[in-house]
Order: structure tokens, then sequence, then C-alpha cells
């Protein structure tokens, strides 16, 4: 019997068949690791994700079941060859091979630190059936036949390394396979025929499934290798910027869980400078109650800022949504500011003009997420013709603090002002203390801007590149220089299932 398909001809399941296939072999190669360039070695990585052992019992769960699955749907070659029976040659030809059940019910993976990843499957069993049929110029006889196989065992090591340019390759650093017992069955009684042709498939069978094993496992890696080749290790995450996931560190096996440095650095797009600055190290601490933990750093947050900063994404207008909201008038500054009361006697209406004036500053700390962002705020006269005429322009520092929920795979923080600092840029309506627009100010800032800001943010940080995939119970904590996500996955067949199907044609 041997592992390999045949060539289909195609029809709409069995396209979809693979699309699965492929979608499933990203998730579960996800346990095996992502990614691949590192022109960047030994720098400190911006994100660092620790797969538990609770995390690599799922990616083996989630393995067994896609290999169960695609066992089952393979297409498997018609065996067929000549034995001699007494003085002559017999034709036997087993066609329609397909593998009715399969079960692994004791696999088990597990982390040689240092080394790599010991995949060990025992006790495994399979019922395959088959047509098969014998001829020789005496006789011919054919039927079904069904093939209990038990006791099937494998050992695999797999290693990670680089190669020359720095794609991570898995390589199966050791394997070995043994079948425990072959037992064939025929559905009808045929006599002699029987045991002569049980007795004649039985041993190449056993031989040809013990030889194949490793090799099949083989070549699921080198899909896997193949797989993590292609993948870009830059993603695009808007029109604005771009993340790279490109290892900055050979990926690192302890005793707990597999470890993997990324270099995390969000790009303007079609800009490869690197920030004016440089990431912290940070651990993330050994625990086992989540599948993953993915650590944030607060240079891949101070990058992001930067780069949304720099392309005008923060510059939101809302000076009419302000304004029309407030329904603000000259008035409102007539009593703090006396110029105005005497120039605009009559009021006219106000128009607030709120812009960054440089990238919001992150600051992670323990348990606590701080957002300082300086804006100027120009206020702005509507004349009765329409022409607008500036006033006076404030610089504003505010001083927020951020909470963090995970909804709908997305991280979305809210902001609530903590403090904010006013001082006056400069002004046509004279000198006035601007400590006299305080409240004012507060006011407009947590009724109006903040709240803005929030709808802003709504869109929130998409987790997850894939469908496929979900969190399930992500909890977010926020640490010194770092915020951590630890999170169980889970595959998400539905998604999967309702996909487009525009992949999937290199599964061939
Ligand atoms: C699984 O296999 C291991 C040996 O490889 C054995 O010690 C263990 O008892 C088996 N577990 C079950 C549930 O059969
Ligand atoms: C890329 O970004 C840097 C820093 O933000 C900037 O100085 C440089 O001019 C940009 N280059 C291009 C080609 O836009
Ligand atoms: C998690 O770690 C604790 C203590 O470090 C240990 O007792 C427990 O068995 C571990 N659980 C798993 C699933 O590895
Ligand atoms: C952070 O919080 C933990 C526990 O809440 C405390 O033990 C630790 O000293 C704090 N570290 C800093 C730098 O504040
Ligand atoms: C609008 O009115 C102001 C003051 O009355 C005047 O100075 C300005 O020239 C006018 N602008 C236009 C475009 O008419
Ligand atoms: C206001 O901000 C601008 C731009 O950052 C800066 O040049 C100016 O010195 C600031 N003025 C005051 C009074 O803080």
């Amino acid at each position: 019997m041997v592992f390999s398909s045949e060539a289909p001809d195609d029809t709409v399941h069995k396209v979809s068949v693979m699309k699965k296939r492929r979608e499933a072999m990203k998730v579960c190669g996800f346990f095996f690791l992502l990614s691949m360039f590192s022109p960047f070695l030994d720098a400190n990585p911006g994100i660092k994700v620790k797969i538990t052992q609770k995390g690599l019992d799922y990616g083996i769960q989630c393995g067994v079941d896609l290999l169960q699955q695609r066992l089952k749907e393979e297409i498997f070659e018609d065996m067929s060859g000549q034995e001699t029976y007494g003085f002559s040659g017999v034709d036997y030809t087993v066609s329609k091979i397909q593998v009715n059940s399969v079960e692994f019910p004791n696999t088990s993976v597990s982390l040689i630190p240092g080394i790599g990843i010991n995949l060990l499957i025992n006790d495994a069993r399979a019922t395959v059936n088959a047509n098969w049929k014998v001829r020789s110029w005496l006789f011919r006889s054919s039927g079904k036949l069904t093939v209990f196989i038990s006791g099937v065992f494998l050992t695999a090591i797999v290693t990670a390394s680089q190669d020359n340019a720095g794609h991570t390759v898995l390589l199966l650093e050791s394997c070995q396979g043994n079948v425990g017992g072959i037992d064939i069955e025929l559905d009808q009684e045929a006599g002699w025929m029987y045991k002569y042709f049980v007795n004649f498939l039985e041993k190449p069978t056993c031989i040809s499934l013990t030889t194949n094993m490793c090799p099949y496992i083989g070549f699921e890696i080198e899909r896997i290798n193949a797989e993590l080749k292609q993948r870009q290790v830059r993603a695009q995450i808007d029109s604005f910027a771009r993340v790279d996931y490109s290892l900055v560190n050979s990926l690192s096996i302890s005793k707990a869980s597999i470890n993997l440095d990324i270099k995390g650095t969000v790009y303007p797009v079609g800009n490869d400078t690197e920030p004016p600055f440089k990431p912290k190290p940070f651990i993330i601490p050994e625990k086992n109650n989540s599948m993953i933990h993915i650590g944030i750093s607060e240079y891949f947050l101070q990058s992001a800022s930067l780069v949304y900063y720099a392309s005008g994404a923060f510059d939101v207008s809302i000076a009419k949504e302000l304004s029309s909201y407030f329904r603000l008038t000259t008035k409102a500054f007539g009593s703090s500011i006396p110029k105005v009361a005497r120039r605009y006697a009559t009021p006219y209406p106000v128009i607030l003009n709120l812009k960054p004036i440089a990238a919001p500053v992150i600051g992670l700390h323990n348990d606590s997420f701080v957002l300082e962002a300086a804006g100027s705020m120009e206020v702005l006269a509507v004349l009765p013709n329409s022409t607008t005429q500036s006033m006076f322009t404030l610089n504003i520092t505010a001083i927020t603090r951020a909470s963090l929920t995970i909804f709908e795979q997305k991280l979305i923080p809210s902001l609530c002002l903590d403090s904010f600092h006013l001082s006056l840029a400069h002004s046509n309506v004279g000198f006035f203390k601007v400590s006299l627009l305080k409240n004012f100010f507060s006011y407009i800032l947590r009724n109006g801007v903040i709240p803005a800001a929030n709808a802003k943010l709504k869109e929130g940080l998409r987790l997850l590149e894939t469908d496929s995939m979900m969190l399930v119970e992500p909890v977010v904590t926020v640490h010194q220089a770092y915020l951590l996500i630890s999170t169980d996955l889970a595959y998400n067949v539905e998604e999967d299932q309702g996909e487009s199907e525009e992949f999937f044609t290199i599964d061939a």
C-alpha cells in the first residue's frame, strides 16, 4: 500500500476538500511555527510568542484529526502484481483501496529542550476496504476485502533550524515506525484461494506500511517547510501600515514551551526605514494555563503610533462634529478673554480645529497602559460671510489611561482622560491666562475628543491573520514594557468552509 495520491479528475467536492486541507495545514503548521527571514539576528524582539504544552497538545489533536480526515479521503494507487502458484502465474489487483476508519488512541508530543519536538504515536489502528481480483489461465475470481491494521507505533523527532536565506526549516531528525499486526479478511469464502491470497498480501502490505510511515511524515514536514517559505514576513494591516513578522532569533525550545522572537516592527507602507528607537528586552513568565502567550512590546505599539501619526491617520477632523455638537459661540470665551468680548459683540459660531503635533507616546507599566498625546487646538470664529478668523491656538498635552479588551478577535483599547496641560501657542486676541479655560477644555476633551478617539479605536487591532482560527477566552494584561495576551485557540471549521476558494491550486 503506497501513500500517494492519484491525480484527481476533479470535482467541486475534491476542490473544497483540498481547500479545507490547506487551511487546516496552515493552522496546524502554525503550531509548528511560522516564519522565515531573520536579517536582524540577536536583536531584541518586538513580539514574543510562547507556545505551551497545552498548545502542543491541542496542536497534536488538530494534527491527528486532520490526518484521520486526510487518510479517509486519500485516493490510493491500485496494487497489482504477479505471484506464482504452482506452475502458473497469477495476476492480482487490489483496487478501490479506502481507509474506512483510523484511530489514534495514544498520541503525544513533548519537547526536548534545546533540540526539538518529539512526536509519539502508540497503538494506532485502521481498517481498510478494497476490491480484489485474481486471474490466471486456470481461473479468475474477485470480491471485497478488509484489512485490519493494529499496533501502529511511530516515534519522530522534529528539529527546527534556519537555512542560508534565514528561513526556518523543520527537519525530521529521526523517525521509527512499526506495524504490530495486519489481518486480512475476504468477504467470501474462497477456499484454497482465501488462504493463498491472504498469505501473499499480508506480508507486502505490512512491509509497505512500515517503510512508508516515516517518508509520509517527512513528506508532511516538507509541505510545512514549503508553506513556511512562501509565507509573507510582512503583513499589511491597512492602507497605512505593515508589520514585520520575521523571526529575529532562532526559535528556542525549553522544557515547557516553544518560544518565538518576532521582529514586530510596524512600518509605513512603502517605507522600510527603521523607527528611531529600539525594543527593550522583556520576558514572558512560564505559565502553562493557556495554549499560547503573545507578548506585545511597547516598541511595537510605539512604532505603530509613529506610522499612524506620520501618515496623518490621527488627523481626525472632528472640528465640525465637535463644534456643532457643543453649539459653541464666541460668547463662551468672552468672560475669560476680554478682547474676545469686545471684538465679537454679537456672538459668532466657533469651530475647534484639533491636530496632533507628535506621535502619541505609549508607556506600559505594571497594570497600567498610559498614552500621552500632544495636539494643537486652534479656536476660530465663523464670520457672517462664512470666512473664519483664528482667535488663538493652544497646545494640549493629554495623559490618558487605556483599558484593553479583546472582542471579536480584536484588541480594542479604550481611552480615559487622566490629566491634561494647556499652553498658549499663539493668540490674535491678546494674552490671557489659559488656566481660565481649563474647565471648558476639560469638558470638551472628556465629552468630545476622547469619545471621538474611542469610536475610532473601536476598529481595533486584529490579532489573527486567519479566520480559520479563533481565540478562546483570551485575557490581556499589562506589564512593564509589554502587554500579554494569554489565550487558547480553536480551529474554526465553519469559517473555513465558508471561505472563498482562491488558494488551493497549490495543493496538488
Ligand atoms: C500510551 O503509551 C505509553 C507508552 O508509549 C504508555 O506508557 C501509556 O500507558 C499509553 N497510554 C494509554 C492510555 O494507553
Ligand atoms: C520613510 O520614513 C522616514 C521616517 O519616518 C522618513 O524620514 C523618510 O523620508 C521616508 N522615506 C520615504 C521614501 O518616504
Ligand atoms: C503546569 O505547571 C504546574 C506547575 O508548574 C504543574 O503542576 C502542572 O502539571 C502543569 N500542567 C501542565 C498541563 O503541564
Ligand atoms: C508590579 O506589581 C507587582 C504585583 O502587583 C509587584 O510585586 C511589583 O513590585 C510591581 N513592580 C513595579 C515595578 O511596580
Ligand atoms: C468677511 O467679513 C470680514 C469682516 O466683516 C471681512 O474682513 C472679510 O474681508 C470678509 N471676507 C469676504 C471673503 O468677504
Ligand atoms: C506648541 O507646540 C508647537 C509644536 O510642537 C511648538 O513649536 C511650540 O513651542 C509649542 N508652544 C508652547 C507654548 O508650548
